[in-house]
Formats: C-alpha cells, sequence, structure tokens
C-alpha cells in the first residue's frame, strides 16, 4: 500500500478523480470558459528557469516567513476553497487540523461546508476568513462578525467574483451545491428552480453584487477592526489602489482561473503587481 501513495500533486489529482463523482471532480479541477488561463496557471511555471548556484551549504535551509505578524515555518498557506466535504467527511475541520500541523496559516472560504464556529473550535490553527459580499449587506456583515469573534485574525476580501465565472463544466453537468454545503442558510439550494445550467451560477447570480466597487472595501472597513487583505488583484492600477484603500495586503490571484478566462496566468502576475507597486 505504501508503495502505491502518490508523491506529487498531479498524482493526487488522478486520484480524486477516481474517487470523486464527475460533477464535484470537474467543479473543483475546472476553470472558466475556454480553460486557457487554467492550462497557462500551470503552463507560467515552466517558463520560468531556475539559476542554480554553487558549492553554498544547504545543511540548513530556512524558509520560514512572517505574514501580517504570525510566523511561518514556510510561505505556503492554505487558500480559500470551498465545500471540503466534498472530498473528505469531516470537511475544513480536517483541513484546519492539517494546517495547523503544519504551523500555517488557512483561510476558510465563505462557501465552507463546515461551520465558522466548528472550524474555529477544532484546533488552534492561525485562521482568516474569505467573505463574499452580498446583494443583502446584512448577510456578509453577520459573517464578519462571527469570524471576529470566534478569533479569526484578517478578511480577506474576495474582490474578482462580481459574479461566477462562466464555468462550462458546472453548466452541463448542472452542478449544485452539495447537500451538506453551509450556505449559511442564506438561501435552500433546492428551492433553486433551474431546469438546466449550473445551479450554483444561478445561487450565485441571485446573492452576490454585481455592482461591488472600491466603495464597499470603505464599508467593509467601517464594520471591521481586523486586517483586511484584497484577494484577485493580478494589475499595478488595482493593487496600487487596494494600498491606497488601506487594504493590510493583497493576494495576487485570478480565482484559480474560475473567473475571467484569458486573464494573465498569476504568477505571471506577480511581479507587475507586486514589485513594480510595493517595492
Ligand atoms: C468559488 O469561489 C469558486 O471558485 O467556486
Amino acid at each position: 500500500m505504501e508503495n502505491n501513495l502518490p508523491v506529487n500533486i498531479r498524482e493526487y489529482q488522478e486520484l480524486a478523480k477516481k474517487a470523486l463523482p464527475k460533477m464535484h471532480y470537474d467543479y473543483i479541477n475546472g476553470g472558466a470558459e475556454d480553460e486557457h488561463t487554467l492550462r497557462d496557471n500551470i503552463a507560467a511555471y515552466g517558463r520560468i528557469l531556475l539559476r542554480p548556484r554553487v558549492l553554498v551549504d544547504v545543511s540548513n535551509i530556512d524558509m520560514s516567513t512572517n505574514l501580517l505578524g504570525y510566523d511561518m515555518p514556510s510561505p505556503i498557506i492554505v487558500a480559500p476553497t470551498g465545500s471540503h466535504k466534498l472530498a473528505n467527511p469531516e470537511g475544513e475541520v480536517a483541513t484546519a487540523r492539517a494546517a495547523a500541523s503544519c504551523n500555517t496559516l488557512m483561510v476558510l472560504s465563505f462557501s465552507a461546508s463546515c461551520k465558522i464556529e466548528e472550524v474555529a473550535s477544532s484546533c488552534n490553527a492561525i485562521r482568516f476568513y474569505q467573505l463574499y459580499v452580498f446583494k443583502n449587506r446584512d448577510i456578509s456583515a453577520t459573517l464578519v462578525r462571527r469570524a471576529e469573534s470566534h478569533g479569526f485574525k484578517a478578511i480577506v476580501l474576495t474582490v474578482d467574483t462580481p459574479m461566477l465565472g462562466r464555468r462550462e463544466a458546472d453548466i452541463r453537468n448542472k452542478m449544485v451545491a452539495p447537500a451538506n454545503a453551509n450556505l449559511e442558510g442564506l438561501m435552500p439550494i433546492d428551492d433553486l428552480d433551474t431546469a438546466d445550467g449550473s445551479k450554483l451560477e444561478k445561487y450565485a447570480r441571485d446573492t452576490l453584487d454585481p455592482s461591488l466597487s472600491w466603495k464597499d472595501v470603505e464599508w467593509l472597513k467601517s464594520i471591521t477592526s481586523l486586517p483586511i487583505l484584497l484577494k484577485g488583484i493580478v494589475t499595478a492600477e488595482d493593487a496600487r489602489k487596494a494600498v491606497e484603500a488601506g487594504a493590510a495586503g493583497i493576494i495576487v490571484s485570478n480565482h484559480g482561473a474560475r473567473q475571467l478566462d484569458y486573464a494573465p496566468a498569476t504568477i505571471s502576475a506577480l511581479e507587475e503587481a507586486v514589485l513594480r507597486v510595493c517595492v
């Protein structure tokens, strides 16, 4: 058995494809539209080559860093992704324990399948909370307050999703949110009466606010004292605006290529969005 353990991400991906229902695998694995950006997110890393220097002592390698005041052994954190119970019955509680055991930080997704309170009481990992802005601001505000009162250390506002990307696999599969998704009672997913297409997309269309703008960053600042990170920035112009708006940080991301297809690969945008603005 030991010999069959996956040794890299691609092998985990193959196992997931075998283990998960097609609808759920496609949802996790897929990107928007032609999936050009999805492919480029991987290909772009292949275009960056390393320049090895030799005869340096590598017996002690220190990759430790500090994020918003939290020390971590390496610059790797758990990004917010939804519905972990699709892959594991314990859902985000298991993810939080894994993050804690690696001394790293987890960003809990708004679309988590475990409640904020459950994840908070499961272990003492450092946690940030990811937020969408809903048409009904009270819903978003309540989630922020719950995260704040349960020891979350920052709010990660997703700014690239005023509406959900067009994910063709989900449309084909008529993707529904899993029955155990913790949608915080926002809308019973079974009430969605789409006969075809992605029910998830319909849900997002009904709830997410497409008028999302810089004013909402101001609004978020007015309801929380937690640091705010803006996730989904890929240009220098927006990175500069984020700094001006008082964000504690930005997360350079194209949402796993699930939002705007033909946006740059995240790694290709890093230099523009960070180095030209912050250094
Ligand atoms: C949610 O953020 C998703 O990308 O499905």
